[in-house]
Parts: structure tokens; C-alpha cells; sequence
């Protein structure tokens, strides 16, 4: 087989403010991998910059660089200003009430991780909010962030793990999540976007359901908050996980945004410097939100670039990246089923920028380094979400993820790299 496959090039329409015209936003993008262009394809893992962040970035560090809270030195308020200012920015940009905090990660396994120590790990000798008999429900399609966390505050507080588990094709349903909830249920986590198959779940309605039950619920965005308009204020949310490096922004930065009463329930993952209040030999008293759960120095220009990612999103619109997305993800998934021997996971989710398939008989491996020979990045394997993978029987898959500077012509190329490579592989 050669590069031939069926589909008619869908071009980018003329003076569409995505695609070619945001390139030039992005450096990183207008360079030749092995001799030719990169198609980058690989956003779910990590989305790259635009000089908007970078210039935030570079600002603060040339400008305003200093440890904050900790002096009375201008530089040192300023920076204490650029970081609040930046929290303020994000927490506006999800939505977030003023019923509810923003606490700086690393990421999004740091925020999820600090939601299930801190629930299930009890403050100076008390119990934790989960303990024996209790039950906590992952969803099925869960990265392995969203789900070892929970295992291990199950085993750390004698709950129960139960696991909402997806239908033949990938999809959640509400009455199963029925079924599951009890009187014990003390949390429900999901995901918004399942970054292993692409299936975007009715996390609105699920949550909805946990919460009316009594469940403590907690949403992993990291695949959603780069497109999808996500509001606290009217999900019912007790907390909600995301990373910068998935929405344009700097890697190794993140946050956990909660309502407040939520947030004042869980036992801080680092104690240290700037999460207490006075401290003596023998003991501590904390802080109050968010400087509780934020101990130790935090990567405030990550912060900075966060916020500005923020508003690199906001100043395109949700509304014309989800449409941007959509279309090229329909033009990917039309054309790789066209293709013999490959099929495509949740092919017909809506909202989504992940393009996961499988072709029969070839390793994902193999497709991935044919690809990357091209120039194409995508990613190749369980993407860290090896339960749903082996539990929908597909294995590990070819993952191509798409991101506001990608366009037709390099879904075209995608599309001819992997008939290409099954060509060479078969
Ligand atoms: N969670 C990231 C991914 O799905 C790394 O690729």
C-alpha cells in the first residue's frame, strides 16, 4: 500500500484565525524533523508554547524574579502580585465562584494526588474523610494519574475501590454509576476527556448523579481544558484537575481549583515553608487556603505562563477551537477508516482532540517511528492508561492529538504516513 487513502483534502477556510495563521505564534513549530517539516500531533501529551506565554514568561524572570511572600523587598511584592494575579487569572478562566480556591501543582498528578492523601490521610491524629467501609468509584477510563492515587488511598484507609467500568465501545453510562453509589460512596473521579481512546464522557450529567448521592466528586481536565469551556460555578464539582502544559502553557505546572469547604478538608501533601501560620518545636498551625496546600517555593513564572495560556485560549474562544478541533478530528477519523485494517477508538465521541486507532497486525511502535521518519510526532503505546486499554481489548494504540495550530494538510499527512507505514509493516 502506498501513501493513496480516500478522503479529499478539507482545507482550512480562508481567514479562519486557527490553524496556519496561529503558526507563526509558535517557534517550536517551523522547524524539519529528519529532513522534513514536524507535524506535530502529539498535544495530549503536551501542547507547545505560544510567544504570548513565552514572552509572560520570559517577563517575569527578567523583570520580577524573586521568591514570594517571604520579604518586604519591591521585588519580592511584585512577584507575590504576578503570582496572586496569576491565580486570580486562572481561577477566572475555569469558572471558579468565589465559593471556591485555586491551589498551584506541579501538574495534575500532584493535584489529584494531593485530593486522595488529603482525604484519606487525617490532620494532626484525626481520622481521614475516607476510612473503612467507605467506598470510592474511578471511572474506567481513567490515566493511571486518576487512578493509582485512588488505589492507594483505598488501601491506605481500608476503602473499597470500585471501578465504573465503560460499555464495549468506550462509554460511560449513567445507570451503571447508579448502580454503584451507596451510602458509602465518599468519592466519585472521572475524567473529562479520556486521554488513552479520546471518549468524551457525560462527565456534567455523572457528577451530577455523584454529587446528588453524597459523593465527594473530583473532575481530571487535563484533557479538556485546552478547548472545552469548563465553569465550576455550574458543574457539581468539589474539585477539578489540570495542567499548563496541556492548555499552552509551561510544563510542570498545574492546579487543583475546589470549593473552598472541600479544599479545607484535605491533609496538605507538603509541609514545609509558607503553608503554616506560626510554628514552635513541638508543632504547627497552618496557614489558611490556598497557602496550606501550597508548601515550599512555588514555579511562579509557571504560574505567569498558566494565567497567559489562559488568555491565549480565552482571546481564540472555546467555541472556535472546539469547532477547529472537531473538524480536523472528523477529517482524521473519516480517513484512517478508510484505511484497511484500522479502527479507530470512540470514533464518534463529540469534543474531542484525541484520534486513538489501532491497525491489525502492526505494532503501534512501529507505526509511531515510520511516522516520526516523516516528521510526525504522535504517541505510540498504553498512554498510561493500561487498564482501559486491555480492558477494551485493543492493546496499545497509535494516538494522534490535535491543537489549534494544526490544519488539514498535516491530517492529510498523518493519513499518508500511517498507509505508508502499513504498507512497509504488512
Ligand atoms: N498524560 C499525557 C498523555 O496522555 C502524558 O500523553
Amino acid at each position: 500500500m502506498g501513501d493513496m487513502h480516500a478522503t479529499a483534502v478539507t482545507p482550512t477556510p480562508l481567514g479562519s484565525p486557527l490553524g496556519s495563521p496561529l503558526r507563526a505564534q509558535f517557534p517550536i513549530l517551523a522547524q524539519r524533523i529528519n529532513g522534513l517539516p514536524l507535524v506535530y500531533l502529539d498535544n495530549a501529551a503536551t501542547t507547545q508554547m505560544p510567544l504570548a506565554v513565552l514572552d509572560a514568561m520570559r517577563q517575569f524572570e527578567t523583570s520580577t524574579r524573586a521568591n514570594i511572600h517571604r520579604g518586604v523587598h519591591t521585588l519580592s511584592q511584585r512577584a507575590t502580585d504576578a503570582f496572586e494575579n496569576a491565580r486570580e487569572a486562572v481561577k477566572r478562566f475555569v469558572g471558579a465562584s468565589p465559593a471556591h480556591e485555586l491551589v498551584f501543582t506541579s501538574g495534575t498528578t500532584e493535584a489529584v494526588n494531593l485530593v486522595a492523601q488529603g482525604l484519606a490521610h487525617g490532620l494532626d491524629g484525626r481520622v481521614g474523610a475516607i476510612g473503612p467501609g467507605d467506598e470510592i468509584i474511578v471511572s474506567g477510563l481513567e490515566h493511571h494519574a486518576n487512578l493509582v492515587p485512588w488505589q492507594q488511598a483505598a488501601q491506605r484507609s481500608g476503602a473499597t475501590l470500585r471501578i465504573l467500568l465503560p460499555d464495549a465501545q468506550g462509554q460511560l453510562h449513567a445507570d451503571d454509576l447508579a448502580r454503584l453509589l451507596s451510602p458509602r460512596t465518599r468519592v466519585f473521579a472521572l475524567t473529562a476527556g479520556a486521554n488513552a481512546s479520546g471518549e468524551r464522557p457525560p462527565f456534567e450529567a455523572l457528577l451530577a448523579l455523584a454529587h446528588a448521592a453524597g459523593a465527594i466528586t473530583v473532575l481530571d481536565a487535563a484533557q479538556a481544558v485546552a478547548h472545552s469551556a469548563l465553569h465550576m460555578d455550574t458543574l457539581a464539582c468539589d474539585f477539578m484537575a489540570f495542567s499548563a502544559h496541556k492548555m499552552y502553557g509551561p510544563m510542570g505546572m498545574g492546579a487543583l481549583v475546589g470549593r473552598r469547604t472541600a479544599l479545607e478538608r484535605l491533609t496538605p501533601l507538603r509541609f514545609g515553608g509558607d503553608m503554616v501560620q506560626s510554628v514552635s518545636y513541638q508543632g504547627a498551625v497552618f496557614a489558611e487556603l490556598p497557602a496550606r496546600l501550597e508548601g515550599g517555593t512555588p514555579h511562579v513564572s509557571g504560574a505567569v505562563g498558566m494565567a497567559a495560556a489562559g488568555g491565549f485560549i480565552a482571546s481564540i474562544g472555546h467555541h472556535a477551537i472546539e469547532a477547529h478541533l472537531a473538524d480536523l478530528r472528523q477529517h482524521a477519523v473519516r480517513g484512517l477508516q478508510q484505511i484497511d485494517g484500522v479502527t479507530v477508538l470512540s470514533a464518534q465521541t463529540p469534543a474531542s482532540a484525541i484520534v486513538s486507532f489501532v491497525v491489525q497486525g502492526v505494532h503501534p511502535h512501529d507505526i509511531g517511528t515510520l511516522l516520526d521518519a516523516r516528521g510526525i510526532a504522535v504517541r505510540s503505546g498504553y498512554h498510561c492508561a493500561q487498564p482501559l486499554l486491555d480492558y477494551l481489548g485493543t492493546g496499545p494504540t497509535t494516538r494522534a492529538s490535535l491543537a489549534v495550530y494544526n490544519t488539514h494538510d498535516e491530517v492529510e499527512q498523518l493519513l499518508g504516513g500511517v498507509s505508508h507505514a502499513i504498507g512497509v509493516l504488512r
